[in-house]
């Protein structure tokens, strides 16, 4: 948790803005709340470096160099974050630490102990303009690249958090998935596509939550790829910024919750209404976001207009939310089975995380949901809920759209379909502990080459083993599931992170 300029101010920015915002987190009392780590983003430095081969801050903009900047943070109780790339320039064309053009010593080692020399704690690594020399892989050599930086920072005697933007560069490739599974080995928390809509003084008011929609969209369906300690990052948190309403302001709060997303403001601070402060700092928000476990919410019901999220807690307790990306207004009203408790017997304690209105003894969830707005609730279930059963949408990535939040999944149907998300009965599966994939009392299973919904038994052709990449490979005859919108589900040779075939399931 922490604050970032980039998504503010661009390369607009000087030691005074730095400045001024670590000492507004403290102000607002958003710091006491979590939000400790301040990192300056690209544009920081010149583009060469000095005679030494030493990276140089920009005299103008850090006339008094980094380490004092570095020390009136720490002076203020927050740790200091710094961006480079992992390229021969970062994506805006300053100075990089990797491999020049055309191949050369790369500046890992170098620039790692620089950093540490500052006090810098907590390092951001780009990745544009990342070298691969000749019949070298992108992913091979962004792989070289992540793998020297952490190797570099363990060498510098100084705990530093890395955070690698690896994957975002390979998003919407079959590479992704591949390079989302080495990541977690070099790193503590990754980007892993597209940027939020940054700020514009231009047009301060332009709307910004499409954005956040997409990034949310793109994030969720990686849960298997995080546990705690490694996390996806979905990137920052533009709520209270301009181009952002109240209502989604708390939508992004509660969303990157949900998912235990790396909270990282990224707007003017000083301007931030109490409102907004408020939600940011809301305690059990973030108090669910930091929850030990690191767990990604689960998708357990997807329409056009609302996604419903369920997180498992650490301590015995689970977070609901209710997302309402519509235009009208949502009476949503959920009960115990439709959270997967027990359909009979169980009730449950509720608190409402933004009224923190409490219900002791509720057979229910209720709330009217504004549009685009996100309700949440913490829930701690009594004895008789029993443990919740592994539940909801199975999807995979629609091919062929960008941006389109809404479109981006693919929910896949008992009768065979691969079809738009809409929470109908067809869409609601679970996973059984022996690996079955149940839908309405039905087993989909893998008869003669063919996918079938049948009795549940027993039988090898029932159960699937699923792969960190997304994989579901039937154990009979070892095929994978694969689904498509003109052919519906069918069942065919593994390839390698073929879109058609990786698939999110409920609590992966
Ligand atoms: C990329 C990153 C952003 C920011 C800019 C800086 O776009 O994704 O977060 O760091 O580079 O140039």
């Amino acid at each position: 948790m922490g604050w970032n300029d980039w998504a503010h101010y661009q390369c607009d920015f000087t030691e005074q803005t730095i400045l001024d915002n670590a000492r507004a987190l403290v102000r607002t009392g958003l710091a006491a709340r979590g939000y400790r780590t301040v990192t300056i983003d690209d544009c920081w430095m010149l583009k060469a470096r000095d005679g030494r081969g030493d990276l140089q801050p920009d005299p103008q903009r850090f006339p008094h160099g980094m380490k004092p900047v570095a020390e009136a943070i720490h002076h203020l109780g927050l740790r200091f974050g710094i961006y480079e790339d992992a390229g021969s320039e970062t994506c805006g064309g300053f100075a990089g630490s990797g491999v020049p053009e055309g191949g050369g010593e790369d500046h890992f080692l170098q620039d790692a102990k620089l950093f540490a020399g500052w006090g810098v704690d907590y390092l951001k690594l780009d990745g544009c303009n990342v070298y691969a020399a000749k019949g070298e892989s992108q992913n091979t050599a962004y792989r070289a690249a992540y793998r020297a930086q952490s190797a570099a920072l363990l060498q510098v005697g100084r705990p530093v958090i890395f955070s690698e933007s690896a994957p975002a560069y390979f998003q919407g490739t079959a590479e992704w998935y591949d390079v989302l599974s080495w990541v977690r080995s070099y790193g503590q928390l990754w980007r892993e596509g597209s940027d939020i809509a940054t700020f514009d003084v231009k047009t301060p008011d332009a709307p910004r939550f499409q954005s956040v929609l997409w990034n949310y969209a793109y994030n969720l369906p990686l849960g298997r790829f995080q546990s705690a300690g490694n996390w996806n990052d979905a990137d920052f948190i533009i709520g209270g910024d301009g181009g952002m309403t109240p209502a989604e302001t708390r939508s992004q709060v509660a969303l990157w919750s949900m998912m235990s997303a790396p909270l990282i403001l990224s707007s003017n601070l000083s301007a931030l209404s109490p409102e907004a402060i408020s939600v940011l700092g809301n305690r059990e928000v973030v108090s669910v976001d930091q929850d030990p476990l690191g767990k990604m919410a689960t998708l357990l019901q997807r329409t056009t207009a609302s996604d419903l999220l369920f997180k498992e807690l650490a301590d015995g307790r689970y977070a609901v939310a209710v997302l309402n990306r519509g235009r009208a207004s949502l009476h949503v009203e959920l009960r115990a089975a439709d959270l997967g408790f027990a359909p009979v017997g169980c009730r449950f304690s509720s608190v409402d995380l933004w009224s923190g209105r409490r219900e002791p003894d509720a057979l229910r969830l209720q709330a009217e949901i504004a549009p685009h707005d996100t309700a949440i609730w913490r829930v701690h279930p009594a004895g008789a809920c029993g443990a919740p059963a592994r539940m909801g949408a199975i999807t995979r990535l629609a091919s062929g759209r960008h941006r389109d939040a809404e479109g981006y999944t693919l929910c896949m149907a008992s009768n065979g379909d691969v079809e738009a998300c809409s929470d109908s009965q067809a869409q609601r599966w679970t996973v059984t502990p022996a690996g079955a994939l149940e839908s309405a009392g039905r087993c989909l299973a893998a008869e003669d080459g063919r996918v079938r919904m049948q009795r549940c038994g027993s039988s090898e052709a029932q159960r699937w083993k699923y792969t960190l990449v997304g994989d579901l490979i039937n154990r009979g005859d070892r095929l994978c599931l694969t689904g498509s919108a003109k052919q519906g589900l069918t069942l065919a040779m593994c390839g390698r992170s073929l879109a058609a075939q990786i698939w999110s399931l409920p609590n992966d």
